[in-house]
């Protein structure tokens, strides 16, 4: 059956202003599409560039279904390939990262390619001699990704030559990347070792909604967070003792409904927003001794009590990239199927700092990220529980409604109570318009 392909007013009608159709979860069909216009379309996020410092250092990954090559060229600037052999189409790149010295070169059959991709050399050249080898795509070479933008070490690709520009695409939600590249006192950011990865069984919607979700914490994160919580006060502490660091990150995922409420949820275009405009379950960590006399003789002490002050929960970079500023952590969601997604967690160092905020953000990963966490899986366990209910026959259409208000919502963007679902009736709507816009465009080409 093929319902939605070369349809978009069938993919517009999934979309309404406070439900959307199961099918944007459950339809193998609808998450094809999903790939070819929507991931397309939109700015992806691909990897940091302190992952690739010195000229010939890769990593490759996934846009979309499409595996792409991350490098360093010799100009200094990154470069993102398609990972295709220009000869019959072998992942030229193999390895998750790595370092090359001078060329890239297929596994297959030897053809070689420079670091932008371009062919350098076919073993026995020769045989291409009058074939009409040189007017063929395969002689431009490994396909060189056109549209890339480099924000604060952020490597974001669009893919499609259609869509919108990149700041255009993003805004003002920069400014939680700011505010994290900020809190360094060099005002860089570097990737501290390698990533944290684990399949969800789930569609990646489902994840990428969570992370402003404010009305589940309390009760999916109860069994973890708030064990760890009553432990920690059921026992007797001798006077003046500290709050160990694991309570401390734990502790706020158990906060009321008015601790979310109040913090607040602010909604961009284009499906971005984030929790924590006023404050978050990051503002109450204790100090890092050393680590704000450094900020302030880098910046000041107007900008440092600004930079201190931004603490927000989840900024989500739609479809593809969340991150925490204030912890120095990011989760970027991978699809892979309709019911499948990769989630990666990588955390930051802080240029010029101290082990000691490296060590606060790996212990968040550990215990709330990783595939060994235990908080981690209580979010896990509530989408698979979704993917599985959704099958269900007798209601089509799963609710948004929390905090609906039509008028209001004309124009989307601004903030908003912190329990409210607006940032994911925000989402879809960005969803739908990307969707339709990009099929849309693929009918009239
Ligand atoms: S497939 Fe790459 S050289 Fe043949
Ligand atoms: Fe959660």
């Amino acid at each position: 059956m093929s319902h939605y392909t070369g349809n978009p007013d069938a993919i517009a009608a999934l979309v309404r202003d406070n439900e959307v159709h199961r099918d944007v979860y459950t339809s193998p069909e609808v998450f094809a599409l999903e790939m070819r216009h929507l991931w397309r379309s939109s700015w992806i996020y691909v990897g940091h560039d302190s992952q690739v410092p010195d000229a010939g250092d890769y990593v490759t990954t996934q846009v979309g279904l499409e595996p792409v090559v991350m490098i360093r060229d010799r100009d200094g600037e990154v470069k993102v390939l398609l990972n295709r052999c220009a000869h019959k189409g072998a992942k030229v790149v193999t390895e998750p990262s790595g370092h090359v010295q001078s060329i890239l070169r297929c596994p297959y059959h030897g053809w070689s390619f420079h670091f932008d991709g371009s062919l350098r050399l076919i073993p026995l050249q020769n045989g291409y001699e009058n074939t009409g080898f040189d007017s063929a795509c395969a002689a431009g070479g490994m396909v060189r990704v056109r549209h890339v933008a480099v924000y604060r070490g952020f490597v974001f690709v669009r893919l499609s030559d259609t869509g919108p520009e990149f700041h255009d695409y993003f805004g003002d939600s920069l400014s939680s990347i700011d505010n994290m590249a900020d809190r360094s006192p060099e005002g860089r950011l570097e990737i501290a070792g390698g990533v944290l990865r684990y399949m969800h069984d789930c569609n990646w919607k489902m994840f990428i909604e969570n992370l402003n979700d404010t009305m589940h914490p309390m009760v999916a994160h109860h069994s973890s967070a708030g064990t760890a919580r009553d432990l920690w006060y059921s026992q007797q502490h001798p006077e003046g003792t500290k709050k160990p660091m694991v309570v401390e990150q734990f502790e706020p995922f158990v906060s009321n409904y008015e601790f979310f409420d109040n913090m607040g949820v602010r909604i961009y275009p284009n499906g971005h927003s984030f929790t924590g405009v006023h404050f978050s379950i990051h503002s109450a960590y204790s100090e890092v001794p050393g680590y704000h006399e450094a900020l302030r003789a880098a910046y000041g002490e107007e900008k440092t009590a600004q930079i201190l002050a931004t603490n927000r929960h989840n900024t989500v970079y739609y479809p593809s990239l969340t991150i925490k500023g204030a912890i120095q952590a990011i989760r970027v969601a991978r699809p892979i199927a309709v019911n499948r997604t990769v989630i990666e967690s990588w955390t930051f160092r802080l240029a010029g700092t101290s082990d000691e905020l490296l060590k606060r953000t790996l212990m968040y990963s550990r215990l709330i990220n990783a595939p060994t966490s235990v908080v981690g899986h209580d979010d896990l366990t509530c989408y698979r529980g979704i993917q599985e209910g959704l099958a269900a026959s007798g209601n089509d259409w799963v609710s948004l409604h929390r905090g609906f208000d039509p008028a209001r919502e004309q124009h989307i963007a601004g903030d908003y109570n912190g329990t409210n679902e607006v940032s994911m009736r925000g989402q879809f709507r960005a969803w739908r318009d990307r969707m339709v816009e990009s099929m849309q465009a693929e009918v009239h080409t």
